[in-house]
């Protein structure tokens, strides 16, 4: 027999029995795909939720409606702790550490709180085997299969925990609807019914959710409207470090962000991350190689930016970047190239962030510049220097957002000479400083 199919919107869940170009509803252009339907007889079912509206001025608000974790950095990042009865999306590649930041939040919620952990993908010993890894306190916590939305909210209901992770929501299905689970259709009506759940019982759920790189993958676009917090765990997998950034936040901020390293014994924060960043070693006469401080998230993070600049033996010399944007590296040459008369045509470029950070900061252009510079006359930069600004395309510097932070950043670690612009020296700087101090 043939299966029946339908097709529905990757944005915003729309259903439609045919493919559409543009989604009459979001109107996202290309985002139908297709979806299997299954034989199951639809269940009729209501919500118990209450319905009857409150004067907003009655509704009380105490300081027991968050929970306070153990960690201030964990607290800052939600917004001072987390808010009870809120629905946290928890999205990343596979195999970047999501499950194990679950644990992380474990080890830092006070023993009060009875953590319900329900895992499609991992059998109770193997989540047990991970919890022996890094699990190092004895707060409750109770595993379960289950992996059918109804099972799930019952055992919440029954049980009452505090917080309840759902690992992941490509496993879980409603028997109301009639395609396989980590489909759309299932994504959504999941998220709907563990999001009515939360506002109904208080219960914090935290849903980790697979995405590919390109962040593509139908689901999570749908749900992060859904949600009061969707944060994003990141890394290139070359690195042992991870980034958590919040993407989304109804009780906090967005720019927050940590660091974290992987190791074997599970997830540690990176409370410095200008010295985790850094180059240990300190060679000085090395060329192409200065400092700079960027802004990830709210936190200055001092940053080693190195640059290899060689004859090409290519009609088109080679451009390669790790760490900034590709667009972004040939408009700081165009600039040297038009400014300080550098013809980096006939040469290649190679350019690299120590660490493996990756950032979109423009406040890392006058860095790169003195880095390419320097690689290429083969003139090295005193280690005390540190590049801070954004080159405009008449070569001028431009002042960049949270400048002082910056520089109060870069004299703690005790980088003196601060090549940057503020208000005292306002218009004059412009690229041609890089020879200046370069040489
Ligand atoms: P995991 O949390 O299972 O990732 P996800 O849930 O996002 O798929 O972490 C998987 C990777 O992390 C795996 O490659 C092993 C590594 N890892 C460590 O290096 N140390 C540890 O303590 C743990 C638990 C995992
Ligand atoms: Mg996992």
């Amino acid at each position: 027999m043939k299966q029946k199919k339908r097709y529905v919107c990757k944005e915003c869940g729309c259903i439609s029995n045919s493919w559409l170009g543009k989604c009459p509803e979001c109107n996202s252009w290309s985002s139908f795909i297709e979806e299997l339907i299954e034989d199951i007889k639809f269940v009729q079912k209501t919500n118990g939720l209450t319905t009857k509206p409150v004067k907003i001025q009655e509704i009380e608000t105490t300081e027991s409606d968050v929970i306070l974790l153990n960690s201030n950095e964990l607290n800052i990042f939600f917004g001072e702790g987390i808010v009870i009865g809120s629905v946290i999306l928890l999205a990343g590649e596979p195999g970047i550490g999501k499950s194990t930041f679950l644990f992380y939040v474990s080890n830092n919620v006070s023993k009060k709180n009875k953590v319900y952990y329900f895992s499609g993908e991992e059998s109770d010993k193997q989540i047990k085997k991970r919890f022996d890894r890094v699990g190092n306190n004895d707060s409750p916590i109770y595993l379960s299969n289950c992996a059918d939305i109804d099972g799930i909210i019952d055992i919440a209901q029954k049980e009452s925990p505090s917080i309840i992770y759902i690992d992941s929501i490509q496993t879980i299905y409603s028997k109301q609807i009639d395609s396989s689970p980590g489909t759309i259709s299932q994504i959504k009506k999941c998220t709907q019914e563990l999001v009515d759940l939360a506002k109904r019982t208080g219960i914090i759920i935290c849903i980790v959710c697979h995405v590919t790189k390109s962040g593509d993958i139908a689901g999570p676009k749908v749900m992060e409207h859904m949600v009061d917090v969707v944060v994003y765990f990141e890394s290139d997998f070359k690195n042992q470090y991870r980034v958590l950034r919040s993407r989304k936040n109804r009780f906090g901020s967005i720019d927050e962000i940590l660091f974290f390293e992987m190791e074997s014994d599970g997830l540690h924060l990176i409370t410095n991350p200008s010295t985790f960043f850094l180059e240990s070693d300190t060679d000085e006469s090395v060329n192409g190689k200065c400092k700079s401080v960027i802004i990830e998230g709210k936190i200055p993070v001092i940053v080693d930016v190195e640059a290899l600049v060689v004859p090409s033996s290519y009609p088109n010399p080679r451009r390669f970047s790790e760490g900034i944007d590709l667009s972004r590296l040939n408009r700081i040459i165009a600039i040297l190239d038009k400014h300080l008369n550098e013809n980096l045509n006939n040469y290649d470029v190679y350019l690299n962030i120590a660490g493996g950070i990756k950032t979109t900061d423009v406040g890392i252009d006058l860095a790169v510049a003195a880095a390419i510079y320097s690689s290429k006359n083969k003139i090295t930069i005193n280690s005390s220097y540190i590049f801070i600004g954004e080159l405009s395309l008449t070569g001028q510097l431009k002042k960049v957002f949270k400048n002082e932070n910056r520089q109060k950043e870069a004299l703690k670690f005790g980088y003196t000479n601060i090549i940057s612009r503020n208000d005292e020296n306002n218009m004059s700087v412009d690229v041609k400083i890089i020879k200046e101090v370069v040489s």
